[in-house]
């Protein structure tokens, strides 16, 4: 059991982290848990070791560099190495760009969702080159495929972390690095808590559309067993993908129409 891979996940008090670190703590992986919440993150972390599993909890704030650092030395410390990077932590602000706060909400978005992101690969990235084994995997969105109206800033930090996991997951294959990307619609999650989002039309992603935690952490787990280069959930948005990339004109067409004029009367 000991041997079992040691994964890091960032966001883990909360939604799609949480809901991996108890799939991936019930599968013998062992685990250090990060995010802000400390309490949460232990009373986690007790859950899982409760059940025969192996998970600590550390406080860490990604856009703090000194954070990572001690995520990363504490890992080594406790378990030696590190098998899998689960960069999962964010948060969205969702609202026109005239409506952001230029720090609260822009400059805040991008240091978590992207910089916060890459700061920690780094972070982790040496330790995975000197074994030529590992696997990072990063936490977009559907967002960093498809950029719709009141996601301008979410959807650049996504599509920021779209191109940062192409090109790792490029620098990476000849060192036995694997590197993925999840790109997720929505999910029931607390992530809508804190969007800000207010909506005249009460458009909202149809129920059969939307995802849980636990499913998208299913398909983590199928892809640290078998390592891709994206996953797309739920798999039909590959479609809505292509036809964004095929016929973008079309696209522009349809979100003026069904939402910005309806929401900007
Ligand atoms: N829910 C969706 O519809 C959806 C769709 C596509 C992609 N995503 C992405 O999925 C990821 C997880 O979101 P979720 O849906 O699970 O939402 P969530 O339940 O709100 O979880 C977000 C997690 O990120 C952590 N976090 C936020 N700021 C942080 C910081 N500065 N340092 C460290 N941790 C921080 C939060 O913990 P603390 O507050 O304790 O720090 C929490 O654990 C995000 O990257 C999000 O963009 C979500």
């Amino acid at each position: 059991m000991d041997q079992s891979p040691v994964v890091i996940i960032t966001g883990a008090s909360s939604g799609i982290g949480e809901a991996t670190a108890r799939l991936l703590g019930a599968h013998g992986y062992r685990l250090v848990l990060a995010a802000r919440r400390q309490e949460r993150l232990e009373r986690l972390a007790e859950e899982i070791r409760g059940a025969d599993g192996q998970a600590v909890g550390l406080a860490t704030d990604v856009t703090r560099l000194e954070d990572i650092q001690r995520l990363v030395e504490h890992t080594m410390e406790r378990f030696g190495q590190v098998d899998v990077l689960f960069n999962n932590a964010g948060f969205g602000r969702l609202d026109w760009l005239e409506h952001l706060d230029p720090v609260r909400d822009v400059a805040r978005q991008v240091h978590v969702d992207l910089l916060g992101l890459i700061h920690t690969t780094q972070a982790v990235l040496p330790y995975m080159i000197a074994r030529r084994n590992g696997h990072i995997i990063n936490v977009a969105s559907l967002a960093g495929h498809i950029a719709v109206p009141t996601y301008s800033v979410y959807a650049a930090s996504k599509f920021g972390v779209r191109g940062f996991t192409d090109a790792l997951r490029r620098e990476m294959g000849v060192w036995g690095v694997h590197v993925s990307g999840v790109y997720p619609g929505s999910v029931a999650t607390e992530f809508e808590l804190h969007t800000g989002a207010r909506r005249k039309t009460g458009l909202r992603t149809p129920g059969w559309l939307r995802l849980s935690a636990e499913q998208v952490a299913g398909e983590v787990l199928r892809l640290i067993r078998r390592p891709r280069r994206q996953v797309v959930l739920p798999r039909v948005m590959l479609l809505a993908v292509w036809l964004n990339a095929l016929v973008p004109g079309v696209v522009d067409f349809a979100v003026r129409k069904g939402f910005v004029e309806r929401e900007r009367s």
